[in-house]
């Protein structure tokens, strides 16, 4: 008797995209995410960071809004092209989730058990080659709300 062809399952992610209390939209938890889970590619165009300086007016006109993840401060992922629900995930100082590279390719992973409803959050922690001042760190003000919210999207200089 023929059998039937064995059906692929696909999980469904269990993420979705809402508004967010942070800015614009994020990326919520639909069901309990347990922790060390990987969630969802940063997907987009590679490009280098010349092209995107190209690209991308650095002057505030667009509220220093970004869709470009660094890979390796010469490369960067553009994800306004080709870029997936990943590029709504907000920045947190106080994130559940981390991003982790492998090559040229982001992923994000949860770093701790995370329930349905709430929003995924990763720390940008963005790193300038000049100094970080406090107007740049102005410029990349958070609203994060965490208590240990650090003001800045900007990290720590090491
Ligand atoms: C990859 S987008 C995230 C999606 C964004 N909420 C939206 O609706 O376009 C990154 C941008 O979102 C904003 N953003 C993300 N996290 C933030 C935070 N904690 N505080 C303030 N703005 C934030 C900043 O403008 C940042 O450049
Ligand atoms: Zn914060």
């Amino acid at each position: 008797m023929p059998t039937e062809p064995e059906k692929t399952k696909r999980r469904k992610r269990p993420i979705a995209v809402r508004n967010s209390r942070i800015h614009g939209r994020g990326v919520f938890a639909t069901e309990q995410i347990s922790k060390g889970t990987r969630l969802i590619e940063y997907t987009g165009e590679i490009i280098t960071w010349k092209v995107a300086d190209h690209r991308y007016a650095d002057d505030g006109s667009n509220g220093y809004h970004t869709f470009l993840f660094d890979i390796d401060g010469k490369k960067v992922i553009d994800a306004a092209v080709g870029g997936n629900a990943a590029r709504w995930i907000n920045h947190s100082c106080a994130p559940n989730c981390q991003a982790v590279g492998e090559g040229d390719r982001i992923f994000i992973e949860s770093i701790r058990t995370i329930k349905p409803g709430d929003e995924l959050v990763y720390d940008y922690g963005f790193v300038f080659q000049e100094r970080h001042t406090p107007e740049l760190k102005a410029r990349y003000r958070c609203l994060c709300g965490a208590k240990a919210c650090r003001g800045t999207m900007v990290a720590k200089k090491k």
